[in-house]
């Protein structure tokens, strides 16, 4: 028999404890659910941060409301934003649910109490900084308010095992009051970015107790509110000028899903003592090291006297060391003024060596290449045969550099 040994909590044997108790719920917003890897888990917080206008209020609507569409009740406290204007919002995006109920108050307590009657599956506040608990000092979205509000939500989660959610702004250097002092009190920390001046928007979790961190989850914003990206790589890809120097397509993973990026690069003179080294978008020292072995294991002379700005098109994010080959090649192809063949992808680490480096998942990434045009792939020398691509085996970078018409002879440099 278990013993109450001090109050709190009773040990019970883990083989006891229900596995069903952390299954989540899924949203019903397919992008969201795969960076959440299912779903939402109820009594879980999650914290949605991202700059003003990104489109935070609009995915929490859309998200409660497909949640009340799958059966859910849910509440969305607006402490910013007046109910009509939720109601306005609302009504761009649809039908709205009628199990979706809606609170514009501030006070944290009377919030807490309004739950005792609803009994809502899930709540929303938008957004923490708005939102103050009287009782406490400090004004709203102070550092002590902010971060007491989201424990006392966190208690109310898990004691009536509801799921919340949580908007927090943040701006372009994270400095405001919110996120960052709230992420070890949530369960899940997601960030919502994207350009201001474009449609597309990216969700990643920052931190997630219930899955990967790796997921990426892309959405349009349209006129009816944020859509789910269907075709990323075809996305990445519209705007692509195949002919132009400086431009290689790499199939990189995010997460489980494989992804064809832009890999984009330009190097110019200049005088300036210190030449600029600009990475977008992808790891600045990693492409410090590239332009190193660019420098030493390839015929390419010097990069002193040259700036060198590379980035990935679309303002995705490449943590991938399998982009190595493609961010090289795309710097060698500016600097020589000559494109790669545009039919042709590049995949893999490079060491410092120069030679290149097998990378997880060959398979799926160059079906993804395949199933978007691409013919041909250049690979690490150890990669096995790929149905639909022709791969081309380059054991280093200066191979790799011959392979696509960037090699010493004829190309004047070196
Ligand atoms: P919003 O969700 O209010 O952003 P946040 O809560 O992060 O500050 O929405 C941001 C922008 O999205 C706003 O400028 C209007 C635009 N928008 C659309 O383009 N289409 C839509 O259907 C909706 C609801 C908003
Ligand atoms: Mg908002």
């Amino acid at each position: 028999m278990p013993v109450r040994l001090a109050g709190g909590d009773i040990p019970v044997p883990l083989g006891k404890v229900d596995p069903e108790g952390a299954t989540r719920r899924s949203t019903g917003v397919p992008e969201l659910d795969r960076v959440l890897g299912g779903g939402l888990v109820p009594g879980s917080v999650t914290l949605l941060g991202g700059e003003p206008g990104m489109g935070k209020s609009t995915l929490v609507l859309q998200t409660l409301i497909a949640m009340c569409e799958r059966g859910a009740r849910a509440l969305l406290v607006t402490a910013e934003e007046s109910k009509d204007q939720v109601r306005l919002r609302a009504s761009r995006l649809g039908p709205v649910p009628p199990s979706l109920f809606v609170v514009g108050e501030t006070a944290l307590p009377t919030v807490l109490a309004q739950l005792d009657e609803l009994e809502p599956h899930v709540v929303a506040i938008d957004s923490i900084q708005t939102i103050v608990d009287p009782d406490l000092p400090g004004v709203a979205g102070s550092v002590g308010q902010v971060r007491d509000c989201a424990a006392r939500l966190v208690r109310m989660a898990k004691e009536r095992d509801v799921t919340v959610l949580i908007v927090g702004h943040v701006t372009k250097d994270g400095s405001l009051a919110g996120p960052r002092v709230l992420e070890h009190v949530v369960d899940t920390v997601l960030a919502f970015e994207g350009d201001r001046h474009h449609a597309l928007r990216m969700v990643h979790a920052l931190k997630h107790r219930f899955g990967s961190t790796q997921e990426l989850g892309l959405f349009e914003m349209t006129g009816r509110g944020l859509e789910g990206v269907s075709d990323p790589s075809a996305l990445f890809l519209a705007d692509r000028r195949p002919c132009s120097p400086g431009s290689v397509v790499a199939p990189v993973l995010e997460g489980a899903r494989p992804l064809l990026v832009e890999v984009q690069a330009l190097v110019a003179s200049t005088n300036a003592p210190m030449p600029r080294r600009s990475a977008q978008g992808l790891d600045g020292s990693r492409l410090s090291l590239l332009l190193a072995v660019l420098e030493q294991r390839t015929h390419l002379e010097q990069f002193s006297g040259l700036d060198v700005w590379a980035s990935v098109a679309g303002g995705v994010r490449v943590g991938e060391a399998a982009a190595d080959l493609a961010a090289s090649l795309a710097v060698a192809s500016a600097r020589l003024e000559k494109p790669v063949p545009a039919g042709t992808v590049a995949v893999g680490e490079i060491g410092l060596g120069g030679e290149l480096r097998q990378v997880g998942q060959l398979g799926r990434r160059l079906a993804e290449a395949s199933r978007l045009g691409f013919d041909t792939a250049l690979v690490p020398a150890s990669a096995p045969d790929i149905e639909g691509i022709r791969v081309v085996r380059v054991p280093d970078l200066a191979a790799a550099m011959a392979a696509v018409g960037l090699g010493p002879e004829g190309s004047g440099d070196g």
